[in-house]
């Protein structure tokens, strides 16, 4: 069905005040919700505080009175409706299953924007990242269980494959090469620049998640793969947003942020089947779009343009979660070995220069060992080895990833060698 949301009038901004019962009374239950409802939770509530932070820094250098108003009305509703997503999260919810939550959504999130990428370049990078955000989750529940005793499928749901990527010690390059090329705004379509915003509002929601929980563990293990994991999402952050361009306008801006609140409400909606959260997407769809309407005037008024040059006249849809295993295995065996360039490409560990910037990176953050390699060490002592949970077939491919996917140069000194790991993967898969 097609959907004009320029058209549509929503709630105005003034009928958006809710009471505390209203904004802080509901939770799932951690053992009954649909993984996707979860993901989508997840990502909302990222989605939020992007919106939330944006208006800041927009207020803070604009003097347009309209402006200033708007902002200030609009930046407290996304801060409520912030509370509202985030609070859904339910007290026995462990920080460790909340992260196997964040990394599922990062894995199953940017396998759907990259099928739905139109720009060869911008999907490019989402595949690239896609690998880590995966080995992310592998690493994350082995923790899960040595902590808490939890299978990663009780947050999974089976949906997504636990198996390793990318190794996380090889994601930490000079931050440098993250910078990609952005996107020309003039002719880059609505789906790509919502794209990119959506996946870096969860990317920017992933590390700051990491950064305020990661030391709620007295594990001294545990707190560094945090540590070093958080970082990588920094370095997501990074990525993702020197796609966008940064030459549109604040307004333009607002204009975006405001769509891209509409479309993933929208999507949220079409998707849930929860009735704890459907009425929730639906209600604050209708916000956004009393938002969207707005800013449509606003940027009207101050670029004397029309909305639907950069918007468009139809949705678009970012967040479509289901899952994704046959992609991500594809990606997996093709890619493990990527690596970026120094000219804002790709290119391949082999043909890496010895004195490739990263290396550098490498050699100077894990000189003291990497967490994400002592994580498995330490499971491979109480277990024999690594929880993984995949078909059969990709399991016993594991090592042929490894061997594929580990740079031989910059090694960290605690790094499980591909004759170990080869080792660690004939014992039985016991838990
Ligand atoms: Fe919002
Ligand atoms: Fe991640
Ligand atoms: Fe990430
Ligand atoms: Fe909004």
């Amino acid at each position: 069905m097609s959907f004009n949301p320029l058209k549509e009038k929503g709630i105005s901004p003034e009928k958006q005040l809710r009471t505390w019962h209203d904004i802080a009374h509901r939770h799932f239950n951690k053992y009954e919700v649909d993984c996707y409802t979860r993901t989508r939770q997840i990502l909302m509530n990222g989605i939020e505080v992007e919106a939330w932070n944006f208006k800041h820094n927009f207020a803070r250098i604009t003097n347009d009175e309209e402006t200033k108003i708007f902002l200030a009305m609009t930046k407290r509703i996304e801060d409520m409706q912030q509370t509202t997503i985030n609070w859904m999260a339910p007290a026995d919810q462990s920080v460790l299953e909340t992260t196997l939550g964040y990394e599922q959504v990062a894995v199953d999130l940017t396998a759907w924007l990259a099928q739905n990428e139109p720009d060869p370049y911008v999907k490019e990078t989402f595949d690239f990242g896609l690998l880590e955000d995966f080995d992310h989750l592998y690493r994350y529940s082995q923790w899960a269980y040595m902590q808490h005793g939890i299978c990663p499928n009780e947050i999974l749901q089976n949906q997504t494959d636990v198996i390793l990527g990318r190794p996380t010690q090889n994601h930490h390059n000079d931050n440098t090469l993250r910078l990609r090329k952005h996107y020309d705004k003039a002719t880059a379509t609505p789906q790509t620049k919502v794209n990119i915003l959506t996946l870096v509002s969860g990317e920017q929601q992933t590390h700051n998640y990491y950064a305020e929980h990661g030391m709620e563990y007295g594990n001294e293990c545990i707190r560094e793969t945090y540590a070093e994991i958080k970082d990588v999402e920094e370095e997501h952050v990074t990525m993702y947003e020197s796609l966008i361009d940064p030459t549109e306008s604040l307004y333009e801006k607002l204009l975006l942020h405001e769509f891209t609140e509409v479309c993933t409400y929208h999507n949220c909606l079409e998707d849930e089947d929860d009735d704890l959260l459907r009425p929730i997407w639906e209600e604050f769809l209708q916000y956004e779009l009393g938002h969207l309407n707005i800013a449509a005037n606003l940027f009207k008024k101050h670029e004397g343009r029309d909305p639907e040059e950069v918007i468009g006249s139809e949705i678009v849809y970012p967040c479509r979660f289901k899952s994704q295993k046959p992609y991500v295995e594809k990606i997996l065996r093709s890619e493990i070995d990527k690596r970026l360039d120094e000219n804002k490409g790709y290119t391949t560990i082999k043909k890496l220069s010895d004195d490739w910037s990263s290396y550098k990176v490498q050699e100077a953050v894990g000189k003291d060992g990497s967490p994400t390699e002592m994580t498995v060490r330490t499971i491979a002592t109480q277990k024999g080895r690594d929880l993984l949970r995949a078909s059969e077939e990709l399991i016993a491919d594991a090592p042929k990833l490894l061997e594929k996917g580990l740079e031989p140069k910059a090694q960290a000194p605690d790094t499980i060698s591909i004759q170990e790991y080869k080792e660690m993967n004939k014992q039985e898969l016991d838990f």
